[in-house]
C-alpha cells in the first residue's frame, strides 16, 4: 500500500548494529553526523564481547535544518544505521517506463533489508544505483532502464536496514591485504592466498569468474588461464573484443599485436596480424566454429568452448572487427556480465580498468574480488567507486597468473 512520507524533523534516534569498532563504523558514524553540521548524543551502546558478537549503538542526532538531517540520515542509513522509529519503507508507484518518482532510493553494494508490513526482507539481486522494486511479495534491486510503469518503488530512507561489509573475521581470506593494495614484494603471498580462496571457491561449489583485458595476451597470460580453465576453475570468462582478438591471434599466429610472445620480438608487418585472426573467425562465422573447424587449437577462448566455460565479449568504440561473438548492444552486454555474476563466489579482474569497474558496479559487497593490476590507481579507482572489497595486487599480470596456475598444481 502506497504511504504518505514523513516530514523530517530536526531530530532522528538511529540504531546500528555489527562489527561496528573494529570495521571503524562507528567513527564514520561520528564524522557524518558531524559533516553534516549536526550533534549527537549516544543513548546506548553495547560492545559485542566475542569476535563473532556484534556491537549495537542507538544515537539521536540533531541537524540544523530538515534537509541537513535528510541528507545526513541518507549517509548514515549507507553506514547501517536505520531511523529506531519502526516505520516500513514508503513505496510509491511508477507512472512511466524507466521514469522514477524524484525522491526513489538509489542502493549501495551491501545487503539491504526493506521493512513492510513490519517484516524485514533481504533484497534479492543485491547491486549498486539501483532502484527497490516490490515483486513477488519481495523486494529487487532493479534499474533504472528495467523499472516499468505501475512497479512499486521505495522512496525516501524509512524501513530500509543496509548492512556494510566488516572487516575479515576470517583471516585467511584476505589477510595478505588487509591494507587493501598490496606491493609488489607481496605477491608471492597474494597469488598464494588467491589460490587458496579458488581451491575454497571450487570446493564450495560457488562459481568463479574471470574479468580479463587484452594485457593477459600481451604478457604471455593466456596459456595460465587456459590451465586454469582446464584445471575446472574457471566458470566463466567475461572480457571485451580485445581479448578475444589477441587470444586469437596468439592461437593462431603466435603474436600479440604483432609481437612473437615465443621471443618478444615485433614481427615484419605483424601490425595486420590481429586483422588476419579477425578475418580468420570471420570466415570460421565465430569463436566455436573456429574451434569446430580445426583453426582455433588453443588458448583462452578455445579451452572456454571446448570446456562449456561461458565467454561474453562485449564491445567498445576501440574495437577492430568486432568479432562476430562480441556484443555491440551495450545493454545486453550488461545484462550478460551481470547474468554470469550472479552467485558468483569470487572474481578475479586482471589487467582491464574499463571491465574490472563495470563489474564491479554489478556486484554485491560481499563477493570476493581480487583485481591484478600494474597500476595501483585502478584499484584505488575500483574502491572509490564503490567496490570496496576489491583487493589490489599491483604486478604484471601474466606473472601473476603464471605463478598462480603453478601453485594450483596439475588438474584434470
Ligand atoms: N583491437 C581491439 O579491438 C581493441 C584493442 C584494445 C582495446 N580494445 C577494447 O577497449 C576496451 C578497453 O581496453 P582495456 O580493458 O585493455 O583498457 P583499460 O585501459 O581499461 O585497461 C588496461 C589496464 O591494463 C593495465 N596494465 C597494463 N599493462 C599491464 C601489465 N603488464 N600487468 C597488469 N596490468 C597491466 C593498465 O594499468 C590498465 O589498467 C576493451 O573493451 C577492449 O576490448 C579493443
Amino acid at each position: 500500500m502506497t504511504k504518505k512520507h514523513v516530514k523530517p524533523s530536526l531530530q532522528e534516534v538511529v540504531e546500528a548494529e555489527g562489527h561496528l569498532i573494529d570495521s571503524h563504523i562507528m567513527e564514520q558514524i561520528f564524522d557524518t553526523v558531524v559533516e553534516y553540521h549536526g550533534r549527537f548524543e549516544v543513548e546506548h551502546f553495547h560492545i559485542g564481547r566475542t569476535n563473532s558478537d556484534p556491537s549495537r549503538l542507538r544515537l539521536r542526532v540533531e541537524a540544523p535544518t530538515p534537509e541537513d538531517l535528510e541528507k545526513m540520515l541518507g549517509q548514515l542509513i549507507g553506514l547501517g544505521c536505520t531511523p529506531a522509529d519502526g516505520s516500513d519503507a514508503v513505496f510509491e508507484t511508477v507512472e512511466r517506463d524507466r521514469c522514477a518518482p524524484e525522491d526513489f532510493y538509489s542502493t549501495t553494494n551491501h545487503r539491504t533489508l526493506v521493512r513492510r508490513n513490519g517484516e524485514w526482507l533481504a533484497v534479492e539481486n543485491q547491486r549498486m544505483d539501483a532502484l527497490l522494486v516490490w515483486s513477488e511479495g519481495k523486494p529487487w534491486a532493479r534499474r533504472l532502464r528495467d523499472i516499468k510503469a505501475g512497479d512499486e518503488v521505495v522512496v525516501g530512507m524509512r524501513g530500509i536496514r543496509v548492512i556494510p561489509e566488516s572487516k575479515e573475521r576470517d583471516r585467511l581470506a584476505f589477510a595478505f591485504m588487509s591494507n587493501g593494495i598490496s606491493s609488489e614484494r607481496q605477491v608471492d603471498t597474494a597469488v598464494r592466498q588467491t589460490a587458496a580462496m579458488m581451491r575454497l571457491a571450487k570446493e564450495a561449489g560457488q562459481k568463479i569468474v574471470i574479468v580479463a583485458g587484452p594485457v593477459v595476451v600481451h604478457t604471455g597470460g593466456a596459456k595460465s588461464i587456459a590451465g586454469l580453465i582446464r584445471k575446472g576453475y574457471v566458470s566463466a570468462v567475461l572480457a571485451g573484443n580485445a581479448l578475444g582478438v589477441h587470444d586469437a591471434e596468439a592461437a593462431m599466429i603466435g603474436t600479440s599485436l604483432g609481437v612473437r610472445l615465443s621471443d618478444g620480438r615485433q614481427e615484419e608487418h605483424g601490425h595486420r596480424n590481429h586483422m588476419r585472426a579477425i578475418n580468420a573467425i570471420y570466415h570460421a562465422g565465430s569463436i566455436a566454429g573456429a574451434v569446430q573447424s580445426g583453426k582455433l587449437q588453443k588458448g583462452i577462448l578455445f579451452e572456454c568452448v571446448t570446456r562449456n566455460v561461458p565467454f561474453v565479449l562485449a564491445g567498445s568504440l576501440r574495437d577492430d572487427g568486432p568479432l562476430p561473438d562480441t556484443i555491440t548492444d551495450m545493454n545486453v552486454a550488461q545484462d550478460a556480465y551481470a547474468g554470469h555474476l550472479r552467485g558468483a563466489g569470487l572474481v578475479l579482474c586482471l589487467g582491464s580498468m574499463l571491465h574490472s569497474i563495470a563489474v564491479g558496479n554489478m556486484l554485491p559487497s560481499w563477493v570476493k574480488t581480487v583485481c591484478v593490476d600494474i597500476n595501483p590507481a585502478v584499484a584505488t579507482k575500483l574502491s572509490d567507486r564503490g567496490t570496496g572489497q576489491a583487493l589490489g595486487v599491483v604486478t604484471d599480470v601474466g606473472m601473476f597468473l603464471e605463478l598462480l596456475d603453478k601453485n594450483l598444481g596439475e588438474g584434470k
